[in-house]
């Protein structure tokens, strides 16, 4: 798990190569296996591999979602508001647990935020993501998670550039050392 969180890196890059079915579902199952509050679930997940869907998707922003239109699989990732008041928590922590997954698959992933963005001066990426897909009015969307196999590397997370002040021991303010 600690070499698992070291090697993920945000990826923004694919290789052209579809995403192997069995990975897509280990991917779809991982989500289905993330904790919630009080176990009320009210995340869903769409599995968008249609590349014109994909090309729509990737317009959702007008900085930071663009290379999505390069990868081969987006996990949307959205709830049900009226089913619970944390679904945020809910969805981040969903969210992390497909990146992870992606990661441990050998497959790179990048988090496009949706939640609170804007399309453009007038439209939120909430609605517009909202439209391409047709998603009721009571579901929020929260992210999408661009998948594919890397065709960039990043180098690791190096655990002598930690953030190591933000850490306290016992009380605010008393250093921890590790
Ligand atoms: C809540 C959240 C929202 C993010 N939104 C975007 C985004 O819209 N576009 C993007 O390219 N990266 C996005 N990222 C990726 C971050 O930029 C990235 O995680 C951060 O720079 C750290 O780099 P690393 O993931 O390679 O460690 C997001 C990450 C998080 C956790």
């Amino acid at each position: 798990m600690n070499d698992l969180l070291k090697k993920r890196r945000s990826i923004r890059k694919f290789k052209q190569q579809p995403v192997a079915p069995d990975l897509i579902d280990k991917l779809a199952r991982a989500a289905l296996m993330s904790p919630s509050s009080r176990k009320i679930n009210p995340w869903e997940f769409i599995i968008v591999t249609d590349p014109e869907l994909i090309s729509k998707l990737s317009a959702c922003k007008e900085h930071g979602s663009a290379f999505l239109k390069g990868a081969p699989l987006g996990i949307v990732v959205i709830a049900d508001e009226t089913k619970s008041d944390v679904w945020v928590e809910d969805t981040s922590i969903a969210s992390v647990i497909i990146q992870l997954t992606a990661e441990d698959l050998g497959l790179g992933s990048c988090w496009i935020q949706v939640r609170k963005r804007m399309k453009d001066s007038s439209t939120t990426s909430e609605d517009y993501v909202r439209s391409v897909l047709g998603l009721p009015g009571n579901y929020k969307v929260a992210s999408v998670i661009a998948i594919g196999y890397p065709a960039e590397t990043r180098p690791p997370c190096d655990e002598n550039e930690l953030l190591y002040e933000k850490l306290h021991s016992n009380k605010f303010g008393n250093c921890m050392k590790l």
